[in-house]
């Protein structure tokens, strides 16, 4: 029996979250475990109504489940920044979700904007250390409001949280890295960072990196990329990356490109990982207010996220039929990816996953 945690959110959120849990339900259904569901109203609504964003009592009775299902968070009347960090960013910040897990696949069917590049090329994950970096809040303003305003935000790492994140990813390339999966010759992690510029932050991890790689992981492949050329790489030639580490930061903005490389937000799901605790799980794009309530919305990047619960908590089986049904819909069924082009509405979207699972 899992306990899972649902916090559907704003705008599009609950629709999408909606047909994430029809698959839940069918797969529970069908590789015979159980889930208890308890359904969280946190975001933006409440937010307007209560002032309350995500109370430390939360935090706490969250907690004590095995795993979250997040559906979106953003609202047009609030302001930028409270909803995202009194509810998002604290929940990853205080359950200690150091893994942000990104995987950046092509499916079948699916429309890419690279041109000439199939799923055999686009097939990388990206390990996004998620409590460090400019994310911490450590800065401030000085002479607020006058011309000599200051702001200083400041990127913030120590070797522990770096060790651990880079634990992870040499294992997660171990287990499931290009060779693990038989698509090629070795396992390859891939830093991604600025060290010619971040002499300090990225000095740190590329240090920490080489030492962990050559001690621990002498099996898994080391590359090398700072940030600017792994953008370029990306698009030129995605098939030369299997699993990328990077920092808070540079892993926000690289996997929101490698989204679009996998056909966009509408299939794009994240792991927010504490591999102790309790983890978190979400389709990466926002709340989507001018979509909201059509039955428009695509619902597979919820359904993926899905799929990496499952798989985090253990239930393999059901988390690849997840995506075998997810493949079969993408490569037969649906028309784009796109928001109102899918050719089917949103529940309808669900109904083809979980009639696949079933199958
Ligand atoms: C993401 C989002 C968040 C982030 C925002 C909403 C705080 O962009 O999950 O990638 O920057 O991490
Ligand atoms: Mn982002």
């Amino acid at each position: 029996m899992y306990k899972i945690a649902i916090i559907a959110g704003d705008g599009t959120g609950p629709e999408v979250t909606a047909e994430a849990v029809k698959v839940l339900k069918a797969a529970a259904d069908k590789f015979s475990f159980k889930v208890s569901l308890t359904e969280f109203d946190f975001g933006g609504e409440r937010y307007k109504r209560t002032g309350e964003t995500l109370p430390d009592s939360a935090i706490e009775e969250l907690r004590r489940f095995d795993a979250i299902l997040l559906g979106a968070i953003g609202h047009p009347d609030v302001p930028p920044g409270i909803l995202e960090k009194g509810i998002l960013l604290k929940a990853r910040f205080e359950l200690d979700q150091y893994i942000n897990l990104r995987p950046v696949k092509l499916y079948p069917g699916v429309y890419t904007p690279l041109k000439d590049k199939g799923p055999e090329d686009i097939d990388f994950t990206v390990v996004r250390e998620n409590t460090g970096d400019m994310y911490t809040g450590t800065g401030g303003f000085t002479m607020k409001g006058t011309p000599n305003e200051v702001a200083v935000q400041s990127a913030v790492y120590n070797r522990f949280q770096v060790d651990r994140c880079l634990k992870y990813a040499f294992e997660y390339a171990r287990k499931y890295g290009k060779k693990a999966c038989g698509k090629g010759d070795n396992n390859t992690l891939a830093l991604c960072g600025k060290t010619n510029v971040l002499t300090y932050i990225y000095d740190l991890w590329a240090r920490a990196f080489n030492e962990m790689g050559e001690k621990q992981f002498p099996d898994i492949k080391r590359e090398y990329y700072h940030v600017d050329a792994t953008c370029m790489w990306m698009v030129k030639n995605p098939e030369w990356f299997d699993v990328i580490v990077t920092g808070n930061l540079f892993g926000d903005i690289i996997t929101d490109l490698g989204a679009m490389l996998q056909g966009g937000m509408g299939i794009a799901a994240g792991g927010n990982i504490n591999p102790q605790g309790v983890s978190m799980f979400e389709p990466i794009g926002g709340s989507a207010p001018k979509y909201t309530g059509k039955g428009v919305i695509n619902p597979l990047a919820a359904i993926c996220a899905v799929q990496m619960m499952l798989s985090t908590l253990g239930e393999e089986k059901a988390a690849d039929a997840i995506e075998s049904a997810v493949i079969f819909v993408t490569a037969n069924k649906l028309k784009s990816l796109q928001a109102g082009r899918m050719g089917y509405s949103t529940s309808e979207v669900g109904d083809l996953v979980a009639e696949k699972l079933y199958g």
